[in-house]
């Protein structure tokens, strides 16, 4: 197996595990909750939630979240990215949130929907953001 394709079963398991999590969102002023999970280099799965402010603009995607649940536990590949919305509706990651997923996205990086815990449509991360601005620009 490549080391950058996400096993079917740690997927599946990250999809079921997004509609429990959608009551943990803090979505106090949108009503709007969403929960996120990403799989890393190593198969392993962090999640998130869309944590809003009373400042609006300091509020944080479930996306976010999850890539910072990443990172802390030592991360750096994202091979996977699943979203689920409590509309239930196929929801892309919003601008921002691409730009962050970039930063650490693998080449064949996949975003995937999940509805009623299943993982539905599927997209290439680098479909949704081509030629962005990333690392390799900061190096001379
Ligand atoms: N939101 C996410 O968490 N992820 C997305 O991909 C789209 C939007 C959140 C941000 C805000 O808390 C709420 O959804 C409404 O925009």
């Amino acid at each position: 197996m490549s080391a950058q394709t996400t096993p079917c079963s740690v997927e599946t398991a990250a999809a079921r595990a997004l509609p429990a999590l959608l009551d943990r969102a803090y979505a106090r002023y949108s009503g709007f909750t969403v929960a996120a999970a990403v799989i890393d280099e190593h198969g392993r799965t962090h999640l998130g939630v869309n944590v809003e402010n009373a400042a609006y603009p300091s509020g944080t995607c479930a996306e976010q979240t999850a890539i910072g649940a990443m990172i802390t536990a030592g991360g750096r590949r994202i091979d996977t990215v699943l979203i689920a919305a409590g509309s239930n509706a196929v929801v892309q990651p919003c601008g921002a949130c691409r730009q962050r997923i970039a930063e650490f996205a693998s080449r064949t990086c996949e975003i995937v929907s999940v509805q009623d815990g299943q993982p539905t449509a599927r997209a290439a991360f680098w479909d949704l953001l081509p030629q962005s601005f990333g690392p390799r620009d900061l190096t001379p």
